[in-house]
């Protein structure tokens, strides 16, 4: 990488930490840095999620704290482009995989994984692996994993979220059911989508098995 372009990313990570009152909130840190990056949607996008996350948490017996800190830190690399985020991944020690490439947002979940820690203490690996799979899912995702990628899908503003009505119909019943709405769909449009990333196509196969019996193995992924 060009060392002008590592510079600059080092010194951004420093200046964004310099931003964050460290006797402040972390809500007041998170929607600090969005603010000072211009980043009015993420910063309100992001309290709709925590509210979610929440309620979740109320619903299928989750730790409330846990569940609002991954919340609030999910998007934070947000504060970043995606151009950025590619430069910065392996500065950060990230390995980038060919559909991440592809499709760059994708990249993000984690990059703030990569802040949570760096940035904002964090040192629960329960939370780190909720934000760095809130994108995609994962197989084997725990409970507090499914939290966060529900919470992020029913915070989507509504055209972006035509599977919303059916997300909020299956978590009358099932947590896991929510998020294979959301995979179910993913897959459905997987020829709309700039990438499929491997871990959505794996957490599609093992929740398929459980929520759409009878449609057989996915064995072309
Ligand atoms: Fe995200
Ligand atoms: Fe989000």
């Amino acid at each position: 990488m060009d060392r002008r372009i590592a510079g600059s990313i080092m010194q951004d990570l420093q200046y964004l930490g310099a931003q964050m009152d460290s006797s402040g909130s972390l809500q007041q840190k998170v929607t600090c840095l969005f603010l000072c990056a211009g980043q009015q949607e993420t910063a309100r996008h992001t309290e709709s999620v925590v509210q979610w996350a929440l309620r979740l948490a109320d619903q299928f017996e989750a730790d409330p704290e846990s569940a609002a800190t991954a919340a609030w830190l999910h998007d934070v690399s947000k504060v970043w482009s995606p151009t950025t985020q590619l430069e910065a991944a392996p500065l950060l020690g990230i390995d980038i995989l060919p559909e991440e490439r592809k499709a760059p947002s994708l990249i993000h979940q984690k990059i703030s994984r990569v802040f949570a820690e760096a940035l904002f203490d964090i040192d629960s690996p329960e939370i780190l692996n909720a934000i760095r799979c809130h994108t995609t899912s994962r197989p084997g995702a725990s409970r507090l994993d499914d939290i966060t990628v529900v919470a992020d899908k029913l915070s989507w503003q509504p055209g972006q979220a035509p599977f919303r009505r059916h997300m909020e119909k299956a978590l009358e019943t099932s947590l896991r059911a929510a998020v294979f709405v959301y995979l179910n769909y993913l897959w459905a449009n997987r020829s709309e989508i700039p990438a499929v990333h491997p871990q959505m196509a794996e957490a599609y196969r093992e929740l398929s098995r459980d929520f759409a019996p009878g449609q057989g193995p996915l064995s072309q992924v």
